[in-house]
């Protein structure tokens, strides 16, 4: 989705049609008085997982990511961000818990260098994944290790100046995908093919035991903002995404 059209928020409560995947971009830097204030809506596990950083930089990234979800989450649910309550799926996917699953938002999170997404849906599953694009000069050998052989065949005849774009566009993908559905490095990379090569749009191309797997899910390449590249990989065909940008008012 070159170009993405990343727009603010409006106040207030959201709604959450059917037929549309919100998904938002936040920095994980804030300044410290916002910091503050994430950090207050944090539970109890959230803050002790906090005080285990060694590094500060990690400490400050996790406090802004959780308490910006919470942020988010109390938005869509009309309950407080500290009120939320979180459970984890078979294989550590979180979900809403409690009453805060009542209004039946699902959602996943990413985070890498400086920002993360958050992608919200009205009861289809839902994975996102970010990732900052780094030179990668080792990416055929790593490709080797995670990609399906027809993915490694395509990433093998691309040339140098795109190879390590294409590398993050196949890795977000997929991990877009296991995210969505939850099984986490449970399921195996070669199991199934995305698409990905330059201009390909994202797709699930095939998914080996179960064929009509591919078909229940439709894929969606994120532009988060230079240097970065998402993905999104959503239950069904009939929705929209709409982007919107975190602020600390918000
Ligand atoms: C969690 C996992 C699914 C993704 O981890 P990651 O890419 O390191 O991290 P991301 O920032 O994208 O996602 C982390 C978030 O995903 C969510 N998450 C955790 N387990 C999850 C699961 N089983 N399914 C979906 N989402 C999950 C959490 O919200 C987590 O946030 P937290 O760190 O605040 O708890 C990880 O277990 C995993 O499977 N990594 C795969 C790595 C890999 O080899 N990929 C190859 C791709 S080709």
């Amino acid at each position: 989705m070159a170009g993405d059209v990343w727009v603010p928020a409006p106040a207030g409560p959201l709604a959450l049609p059917h037929d549309e995947v919100h998904v938002w971009r936040a920095s994980l830097r804030p300044p410290p008085s916002v910091l503050a204030r994430l950090e207050a809506t944090l539970s109890a596990d959230e803050r002790a997982r906090a005080a285990r950083f060694r590094f500060d930089e990690h400490r400050i990234a996790f406090v802004a990511g959780r308490g910006v979800q919470r942020g988010i989450l109390s938005r869509y649910t009309g309950l407080p961000p500290a009120a939320l309550a979180y459970r984890e799926g078979s294989h550590g996917k979180p979900e809403l818990d409690g009453a805060s699953a009542g209004a039946g938002i699902r959602f996943n999170v990413s985070n890498s260098g400086d920002f993360a997404l958050y992608a919200l849906t009205l009861r289809r599953e839902i994975g996102v994944d970010l990732e900052l694009i780094k030179p990668m000069p080792d990416g055929i050998d790593i490709a080797q290790r995670f990609f399906s052989a027809p993915e490694n065949e395509v990433f093998a005849g691309l040339g140098d100046d795109v190879r390590d774009l294409a590398f993050f566009r196949c890795w977000t993908r997929k991990e877009a995908y296991i995210k969505a559905v939850g099984e986490g490095l449970s399921m195996p990379l070669d199991r199934f093919d995305v698409a990905f090569a330059p201009g390909e749009p994202a797709r699930i191309l095939r998914t080996r035991g179960n064929p009509a797997e591919a078909e229940r899910w439709t894929m969606l390449s994120l532009d988060p903002g230079s240097g970065y590249v998402g993905a999104l990989a959503v239950e069904g065909g009939d929705w929209r995404p709409v982007l919107f940008d975190w602020d600390a008012a918000g």
